[in-house]
């Protein structure tokens, strides 16, 4: 069975064909991390724009490396659910028209649960039960799954998601968007134990990610004895590039930590054979050294090829797959919701 899978809830533009599941055929993904960079964040209106201008030549690019034509299509897939509205819409916008022309059966597919389908394509066959961590610049969630056509978020962020902690504190340090692969790089010659960071005190599996961000903005104008009132933009212009690297390498292992210490909390409540990473954040070298460190022995760990990590088409075509699999019925184009907060089908 060969899919369509159309992602664009943020700032890619993806379109990938898929071949029962795993199989990638093509993946194409246009992303707009050059335009954004400048302004140190994702800019909504700017990539609803840039989604308009490059979703068709994806959707086409992604067809004529398969070597396949609409009519070799037998279902489209298009995430539908959380993302940013604007861009959420030219994807499905995209699907919806493909399906209804072309009279293709149409499935929408949450997001988080195609970043959980990364590990799929990524050549692997996890088992269930599963506990994934979904970990991204725009989601911080622990989903629980014992078979495919099942989900439920056991943990979510209250605040801030963790690769916008990692985005926000490389603007602190003056490190270059997205903050996620500048961190970690600067780490490598940082010490960890150099300064101490607050391990937030949150119930149960939930998260908060912001107080983080603002203990290492003190810790900065302490460190450097500057005031609280001064701004985080003119931190970077004093500090070293040892307190830069030594601030990374604090900061990244105290969100490692955390993360690590709810998926410990997770085991204990859910019964699981495998744990995943997923998400832009999965591609962090030292989260996958401590997860095989603290659950290998018991767990099948798994976490995506790096390409797979972040936003992709092909992710979302295997999890359609999966579903249809497991009894989904295809959706009717005309009728779909989207909707900026996670809403679970
Ligand atoms: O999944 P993704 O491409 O987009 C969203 O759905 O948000 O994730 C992007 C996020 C960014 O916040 C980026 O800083 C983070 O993933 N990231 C990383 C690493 N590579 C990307 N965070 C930590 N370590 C990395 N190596
Ligand atoms: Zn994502």
């Amino acid at each position: 069975m060969k899919i369509l899978g159309i992602e664009s809830s943020c700032d890619e533009t993806a379109a990938a064909i898929i071949e029962d599941g795993k199989t990638i055929l093509s993946n194409v993904i246009v992303s707009q991390i050059d335009i954004h960079a400048s302004y140190g964040g994702v800019i909504p209106e700017i990539a609803a724009r840039s989604h308009i201008e490059a979703i068709n030549p994806v959707v086409n690019r992604a067809l004529s490396q398969a070597n396949l034509a609409i009519k070799d299509i037998d279902a489209i897939a298009v995430t539908h659910t959380p993302g940013l509205i604007g861009s959420l819409l030219i994807g499905t916008l995209a699907a919806r028209t493909l399906a209804i022309i072309n009279n293709i059966p149409f499935y929408p597919v949450h997001h988080l649960k195609s970043h959980i389908y990364a590990n799929w394509i990524s050549g692997y066959q996890p088992e269930f039960p599963l506990i994934a961590a979904v970990i991204s610049g725009g989601h911080t969630q622990i989903i629980y799954m014992d078979r495919h056509d099942h989900f439920e978020i056991i943990g979510t962020t209250r605040d801030d998601a963790i690769g916008e902690c990692f985005d926000k504190i490389a603007k602190i340090l003056g490190l270059s968007y997205p903050g996620g692969p500048a961190i970690a790089k600067a780490a490598k010659k940082g010490t960890s134990t150099r300064y101490q960071l607050p391990i937030p005190k949150v119930n149960g599996l939930d998260f908060s990610f912001s107080g983080l961000k603002t203990a290492v903005l003190r810790a900065v104008q302490k460190e450097l004895n500057l005031p609280i009132t001064t701004p985080s933009y003119e931190l970077q212009n004093h500090l070293s590039e040892q307190q830069i690297a030594d601030f990374a390498a604090s900061f990244q292992a105290t969100a490692v930590k955390i993360l690590i210490q709810k998926l410990k909390k997770a085991t204990q409540n859910y019964p699981a054979k495998s744990i995943l990473l997923a998400g832009g954040v999965s591609a962090n070298q030292l989260l996958r050294t401590e997860l095989e460190k603290y659950f290998s022995k018991n767990y099948q760990t798994y976490y995506p090829k790096p390409a797979l990590s972040t936003d992709n088409g092909a992710m979302v075509a295997s999890a359609a797959f999966y579903s249809i699999q497991a009894g989904e019925q295809a959706a009717n184009p005309y009728e779909l919701d989207i909707s900026p907060r996670s809403v679970i089908s």
